[in-house]
């Protein structure tokens, strides 16, 4: 593995530098100090301030990777963000602190969003041809202006002001290892385990969910599969977008 990583003063959106780089290596990584058009999911708009936080893009080239797979490697992408958030609070002594993933893979503490990641894969016939990790890491940002329901920071959790680019390094180390890993030697089963385990609000935990227009109910994740579907202890499987979960009230202002 050897990572490339170039850091811009500016851009719109570092996915969208990466994607306008077709013959980029895999482990390019394009970061930026100010995203003026930051992308988030659902077509929404990613918030960053200038200079405090990592916004940042991941090249994979997952040669030959089945697209019916493509979970799995947001799954890993998922898990290496999570952990390097989680030895970091562990550094600086919180170890109360733990990041989770909340399906499909935002990175959450407790009830808030600590992490975002907008994954846009370009398919070749059946397989991946390249596939762009954008990831946005609230670090030292205290104030956020956007109506995003439930923002945290490390800043915010832990009252430390951290340096950006050593930790930059480190998430795209961990990434890029846990994905050359396995692409190595691929297996499915445990790292759904490991995925599951890792998932918001806690392995085994009861969470509310809404189907669109549905009544909020309380379920335990039961499953995924590696497509991405979300089973759920009520028997059913959701794709993205057909399930929301309903966060605590208290941390919807
Ligand atoms: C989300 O809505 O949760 C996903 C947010 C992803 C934001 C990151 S910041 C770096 C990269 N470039 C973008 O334009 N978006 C992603």
């Amino acid at each position: 593995m050897s990572l490339n990583i170039e850091i811009l003063d500016s851009c719109d959106s570092t996915n969208a530098v990466l994607a306008s780089r077709p013959d980029a290596q895999h482990g390019t990584v394009v970061a930026t100090r100010s995203q003026t058009a930051g992308r988030g999911q659902r077509g929404n708009s990613w918030e960053a301030e200038p200079g405090k936080n990592l916004t940042f893009s991941l090249l994979l080239r997952p040669q030959g990777f089945p697209a019916a797979r493509q979970f799995e490697l947001s799954m890993l992408v998922a898990l290496g963000v999570a952990d390097v958030l989680n030895s970091l609070f562990a550094r600086l002594g919180f170890r109360d602190l733990e990041a989770r993933i909340k399906w499909p893979n935002d990175i959450y503490v407790g009830h808030k969003k600590i992490v975002g990641i907008l994954i846009e894969n370009q398919l070749s016939g059946a397989g991946i041809d390249r596939t762009i990790v954008g990831i946005g890491v609230n670090v030292n940002q205290t104030r956020f202006l956007s109506d995003a329901p439930n923002p945290t920071s490390v800043a915010l959790l832990t009252g430390r002001t951290l340096a950006l680019e050593p930790l930059l390094g480190e998430m795209a180390d961990v990434i890029m290892t846990y994905v050359d890993q396995y692409l190595a030697a691929p297996v499915p089963e445990a790292l759904r385990q490991t995925y599951i385990q890792c998932s918001y609000p806690g392995y085994g935990l009861q969470a509310t969910y809404a189907e669109p227009d549905g009544e909020p109910f309380d379920a335990i994740i039961m499953d995924v599969s590696p497509d991405g579907r979300l089973t759920l202890s009520n028997g059913r499987s959701y794709y993205f977008k057909e399930i929301a979960l309903v966060l605590p009230e208290k941390n919807q202002g």
